[in-house]
């Protein structure tokens, strides 16, 4: 108890805060549950005025605490933030409350109440499941998705971005690895690429080429090359390199062009080529010494105007080296699967 309620009215005064069935109702009832006025009046059967009158003096006498969300005030009553004689004080009323009726009648009333706060909702996405996409977007856009899905990678991971361009999928990254390793030929693109992921200290940029990458053997948990292999001379050459960066079970994400005959397309884009069938790329994947994992066209979307894309993910095939955990996980767990 603190010392203003030790003094004889401060003491009268802060148990008197409870000497009413009504105040002693509306703890109960938030001790269980976070609740606002309009659900507190429906368990309580009582009119707003009278409630908030009595939420008024317990939030005064420190029962209760209440916080704002939209344009409703919560309130609930934790024993844990309650001082220790109020704490004991409380127990013990509790206690000596168990058996009145109407506190059985709150709690039935408060039962009904919760359903149909949750009923609220599953009508809710009941009626938006057509348009759940769309308010989706429109509420919260788009990025968070990508946000969670990025969290889901293991923090500690080496990942090298190859062709990084100007960056954006590296300071992406670095917010979620170890290091980011971006190598690119291009001095204009590292430029724009540094200026992207300035002050992000994981993200380091090398000028370098896919067929001789200016980075260690063995050394990345996960490569990446998207939208870079229709641009390089020696598509082999660049998994070869891929696959010797990468840890044994490291793996490695391509993304890039279909197959396609638009020949003006590549020609404005100075592609090299025309983009990759997914089964001959999952054969220069073996050769280059990996083990493809998929290797499928990627779902158009409707506003994109360039050819439809592929994915491939391939593992580097684990050595025997036991003391490598992502080694025996990927082997057990993925079985190589060819094209689809
Ligand atoms: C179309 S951009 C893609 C950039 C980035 N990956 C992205 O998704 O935005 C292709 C990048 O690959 C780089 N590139 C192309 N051939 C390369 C090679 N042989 N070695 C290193 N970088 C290369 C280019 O300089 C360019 O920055």
């Amino acid at each position: 108890m603190n010392q203003a309620a030790a003094q004889p009215q401060a003491l009268l005064g802060w148990m008197e805060s409870l000497a009413d069935s009504t105040r002693l109702r509306l703890l109960r009832l938030l001790e269980r549950q976070e609740l606002g006025v309009v659900e507190l009046c429906e368990v309580l059967q009582m009119p707003q005025s009278t409630v908030s009158r009595h939420l008024k003096l317990l939030g005064d006498r420190g029962w209760t605490t209440n916080r704002r969300e939209g344009t409703n005030n919560l309130y609930r009553m934790t024993l844990d933030e309650l001082k220790p004689a109020a704490r004991k004080y409380w127990v013990l009323t509790r206690d000596q409350t168990a058996d009145w009726p109407v506190v059985e009648q709150d709690r039935l009333r408060l039962d009904r109440v919760l359903r149909d706060r949750d009923r609220d909702a599953q009508s809710f996405f009941a009626d938006a499941a057509a348009e759940w996409d769309a308010i989706r977007g429109s509420l919260y856009g788009n990025a968070f998705q990508q946000s969670a899905l990025l969290a889901l990678l293991p923090p500690h991971w080496v990942v090298a971005d190859l062709g990084c361009g100007t960056g954006a999928v590296a300071a992406e990254l670095a917010r979620h690895v170890a290091r980011v390793i971006g190598v690119d030929q291009s001095p204009a693109m590292l430029k724009a690429a540094r200026k992207r992921t300035h002050g992000l200290s994981n993200v380091d940029l090398r000028k370098g080429s896919l067929g001789k990458l200016p980075i260690d053997d063995a050394s990345c948990d996960a490569v990446l090359i998207v939208l870079v292999l229709t641009y390089v001379e020696s598509v082999e050459a660049a998994l070869r390199e891929a696959a010797r960066v990468l840890k044994p079970g490291g793996r490695l994400v391509v993304v890039d062009l279909l197959r396609h005959d638009r020949e003006d397309f590549r020609r404005r884009m100075g592609q090299s080529s025309l983009g990759f069938e997914p089964s001959r790329f999952s054969a220069m994947l073996t050769a280059a010494g990996l083990t493809p994992r998929r290797c499928e066209p990627l779902a158009t979307e409707p506003q994109a105007k360039g050819p439809a894309l592929m994915l491939a993910v391939a593992s580097r095939t684990p050595s025997t080296d036991s003391t490598n955990p992502l080694s025996d996980r990927v082997d057990q767990k993925e079985s190589p699967v060819s094209s689809r």
